[in-house]
């Protein structure tokens, strides 16, 4: 949520400040702002709407080239998504320019201490106040006969701040330095060569360098050519810890894609093959090293608790399935925003499992530190190295999706699902259940699922067909069972966040009670239907299901296995599916939903990658 570029180097900064934020834009794109330092000026240009206005403006107006330089894609959280409210934000005399990704949750206290002050704000924002509280702090500075010094205001300023924030700072004095600090919001350092970055996401400074360095909580970081300098915000220096990004810049370019999301489909057999790479050994064994919680210690859990949100909820959902047939632990899932505000029961032998993409989700970090707090043990299941989540957990597996840049997603939840099936089965294994012949089997096909989504993959042509003429839909229902139950969630939220139209996912067995008074003639209804190969009478209910809508004028689309004969005569249009194990099947029956929603939202003219209101990485609660 909001992007953030600062850079110091010796290129012109507005070109590696802009090209970052392009690689950032999927965290926000209400508007964007960059700031430069050349000749002792500070020069500032920001634009209501995407990247693309600001570059309209700049190419008519340009920025003077220095090379140190800071800017900013805002999702708005205070204040209306217009120029004024646009960061970067200057102090009075335009000498000093922040940029703030999060919540300042004591700004009305703070704006009216600087409005007595006789302090002119001239925008909505909480930012702002930062802004001016640095310059009164640099100005102090030099009122005592110092010099100015940025980290060191950034440090005071800091410490009075309440609520969730990375800001990123520069001073018309100071051309060689930017400034940024964070407090639960994402903030990492990119280190070259004579230049160093700032930046939200690794991504905005891939092209550049693959070193980077994590930031801890509290911190503060003074970037120079030369060096960078952290300290905590009391001013003590912290140890730091450099890493590799290991993926490149390609891995977050379109690649010949019109979208992001389309691309992010296509790499799906791919995303799950890396997840599951190294961890399937030859003897068809599960090892799963890099989760540091020993064997002895998991043995012993009498109970998991899944948190998340959004598309990583309805992973979570999907584990429990998992979890629960093949290691009997009771499992519990929990949107991560209502878990944090309950008393839930928790102990050391309690197992919590945080699920989140970005690493970066506050609703799903407050959780975890809630569960920590009372002694539950966390494991993270996150798709991105070094971010907060699974720093702060006690231990993590790693998805291996690669970059996701479409706010919608679609790879990481794949490889969630590989994830979750991987600690439910290694669970299993390590505890050694009733379904030791299961689990191993399981591990088995497990292995072969890249080249069963790469099948569905091949034949969504129909599914793309289908969802262009369905453009003037008003609504569509969603239904499922079992595991197809969550996957119903997970197409609906697909379509709503993509096509802004009415979608709803039920579990089929509700309809009855209630949700079946919205069937009317002609509504589009998209069942998941359950593997006959499975428990039967489930597939033989939902078989009745569709019958019943049917009889009552909804036009049904039914997802279901090859070989399902059954389901036949009730489907207005059949979408098939490779034969998978029965709780596997979320793995292939989730694409068509995906491709649908990608397709149908296209069709209305809809931007997918970028779409209204939301933000890729939601870092405020
Ligand atoms: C929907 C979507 C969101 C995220 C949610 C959690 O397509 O992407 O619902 O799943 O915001 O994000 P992470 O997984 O980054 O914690």
């Amino acid at each position: 949520m909001c992007g953030i570029v600062g850079y110091v180097g010796h290129q012109v900064a507005l070109d590696v400040v802009i090209a970052g934020l392009k690689r950032l834009e999927y965290r926000g794109y209400d508007s964007a702002g960059v700031a430069v330092v050349a000749d002792g000026e500070l020069a500032m240009d920001k634009r209501a709407g995407k990247l693309a206005n600001l570059e309209k403006s700049l190419a008519e107006q340009p920025l003077p080239a220095g090379t140190t330089g800071i800017g900013h894609t805002r999702w708005a959280t205070h204040g209306a998504p217009n120029d004024r409210n646009a960061h970067p934000h200057l102090d009075g005399p335009g000498r000093v320019a922040v940029v703030h990704n999060g919540i300042v949750e004591n700004f009305v206290a703070l704006r009216a201490e600087l409005a007595e002050r006789g302090v002119e704000l001239r925008s909505e924002t909480d930012t702002e106040v930062v802004v001016h509280l640095l310059s009164e702090a640099l100005d102090a500075m030099e009122a005592d006969g110092g010099a100015r010094d940025l980290a060191e205001a950034m440090r005071r300023v800091c410490r009075r701040l309440e609520g969730a924030f990375t800001l990123v700072a520069a001073d018309a004095a100071q051309p060689d330095v930017v400034v940024g600090a964070r407090r639960n919001s994402p903030l990492v350092v990119g280190l070259g060569e004579g230049e160093n970055f700032l930046a939200s996401d690794v991504a905005a400074f891939i092209a550049h360098t693959r070193t980077a360095l994590e930031l801890g909580q509290d911190q503060v970081v003074e970037l120079r050519r030369d060096g960078v300098t952290v300290t905590d915000f009391a001013g003590a220096p912290v140890e730091t810890n450099e890493y590799r990004v290991d993926w490149d810049a390609s891995a977050a370019e379109k690649g010949g894609y019109d979208y992001f999301m389309l691309k992010e489909i296509a790499e799906q057999p791919k995303a799950v093959a890396d997840t599951l790479l190294g961890r399937i050994g030859a003897d068809g064994q599960l090892t799963l090293d890099e989760v540091r919680i020993p064997d002895s210690v998991l043995r012993e859990i009498d109970k998991i608790v899944i948190i998340a949100c959004g598309t990583s909820f309805h992973a979570g959902l999907i584990a429990k399935y998992a979890i629960e047939h093949w290691t009997r632990i009771p499992c519990e899932v929990e949107v991560a925003s209502e878990f944090r505000y309950r008393d839930p029961i928790l102990d050391q032998q309690t197992l919590v499992v945080a699920i989140s993409q970005s690493g970066e989700s506050m609703d799903t970090l407050m959780a975890l530190r809630h569960a920590r707090e009372q002694g539950a043990k966390v494991l993270a299941i996150c798709n991105t190295n070094g971010s907060t989540i699974p720093r702060e957990s006690d231990a993590v597996l790693y998805t291996h999706a690669g970059p996701e840049v479409a706010v919608a997603s679609t790879k990481a939840f794949l490889t969630q699902l590989v994830a979750c099936y991987l600690v439910a089965l290694y669970l299993g294994q390590v505890r050694g259940t009733k379904w030791g012949d299961e689990i191993t089997e399981v591990i088995r096909q497990l292995a072969d699922m890249p080249q069963q989504v790469e099948r569905v993959l091949d034949t969504m042509e129909p599914v793309r067909e289908l969802a262009r003429s369905l453009a003037d839909a008003r609504s569509v229902l969603f239904l499922g069972r079992h595991v197809g139950y969550p996957v119903a969630l997970e197409g609906a939220l697909k379509l709503k966040e993509l096509a802004y139209m009415h979608a709803e996912g039920f579990a089929a067995g509700e309809l009855k009670h209630g949700p079946i008074a919205l069937i009317e003639e002609g509504l589009p209804v998209v069942v998941v239907v359950p593997s006959p190969r499975g428990r039967s009478v489930l597939h033989d209910k939902i078989v009745s299901n569709i019958q019943e809508i049917r009889a009552r004028g909804a036009r049904t689309i039914v997802v279901a296995e090859e070989g399902d004969e059954a389901v036949v005569p009730f489907a207005d249009h059949l979408v098939r599916i490779p034969r998978t194990p029965v709780l596997l099947q979320p793995l292939v029956a989730t694409v068509p939903l995906q491709v649908f929603a990608c397709e149908l939202a296209t069709a209305k003219g809809h931007e997918v990658d970028q779409p209204r209101n939301l933000a890729k990485s939601v870092t405020v609660e």
